[in-house]
């Protein structure tokens, strides 16, 4: 790709017209300013401020216990490092299920103090109206269907969904009604390939899936899970979870060697002395 397009800032109408070209969207998470920065360098379309922080940053065992705060401080420091790509932040729970003038409320604050570029809340037909009413003021959203981990304890655990005729016939009618409220795109976690597919083909908002299948117009991971660096609990990663390095290996490796090297009067030498 020349440079001169690598530098142009990603919106959501690049995202449009990448769903209309067949081009791929690449999403990641980030929590700071260093691997956001990273991530931005790399070219990434969009960067996500997930609420994942909760389990691969703070190590809580769900999404649900962080708060609006806590978002708006890690989205400071990523926005720090972000020039190109899209800057996306995850709604935490409870900051925009109470009624429409607290979700406008609490969007427009993070944008305000943020500097992001748009909000990412989860759900289908319970938050179509508060949808639209983000964005008649100018917030763009992007949708989150599927595995919605703020459900967690509603769905009983992390497993598939929308596996069965009724909650895929539910997925497709709410992906419809927030396209039609205004989304400018959709993640779609951990649902079967073939549903994925077929909400692609019907909206033309660009999907991203997680989870989703290969026919997504885009995918996203954990920035943690794809770099190695968070191990799950018994190793059991999901199995769309692809590795792309093995950093917490990487990490105990140079650690150990660290401990060594001083405990053996191997570091510092004269050259890293004054
Ligand atoms: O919180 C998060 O990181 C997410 C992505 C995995 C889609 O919602």
């Amino acid at each position: 790709m020349p440079s001169s397009l690598r530098q142009q800032h990603v919106t959501t109408q690049t995202l449009r017209d990448m769903k209309q070209r067949g081009e791929k969207v690449a999403m990641l998470t980030a929590y700071d300013f260093l691997m956001a920065k990273l991530l931005d360098e790399a070219g990434i379309d969009i960067i996500l401020v997930g609420d994942s922080l909760g389990n691969v940053v703070q190590g809580q065992a769900t999404t649900l216990l962080v708060t609006l705060d806590e978002m708006i401080y890690h989205t400071k420091i990523v926005r720090r490092g972000v020039s190109r790509s899209l800057l996306i932040v995850d709604m935490p729970f409870l900051s925009y299920q109470v009624n429409i003038d607290e979700a406008v409320r609490n969007c427009g604050r993070v944008l305000k103090e943020t500097g992001a570029e748009g909000v990412k809340l989860e759900g289908g037909l319970p938050i179509v109206e508060t949808v639209r009413r983000l964005a008649d003021v100018g917030i763009p959203v992007m949708g989150h269907l599927g595995l919605t981990p703020q459900s967690v304890h509603k769905f009983g655990g992390y497993g598939v969904r929308a596996t069965g005729e009724r909650e895929a016939e539910w997925l497709l009618k709410s992906a419809h009604a927030l396209e039609e409220a205004g989304i400018f795109s959709i993640v779609l976690e951990k649902i079967p390939a073939s549903l994925a597919k077929r909400v692609t083909s019907e909206v033309t908002v660009p999907t991203i899936g997680i989870g989703g299948g290969p026919n997504c117009d885009g995918q996203v991971l954990v920035l943690y899970d794809m770099l190695g660096l968070y191990e799950f609990p018994g190793g059991m990663a999901p199995k769309f979870v692809r590795r792309y390095a093995d950093l917490a290996g990487t990490v105990r490796v140079a650690v150990r060697s660290y401990i060594d090297d001083l405990k053996h009067g191997r570091f510092p030498s004269e050259e890293e002395s004054y």
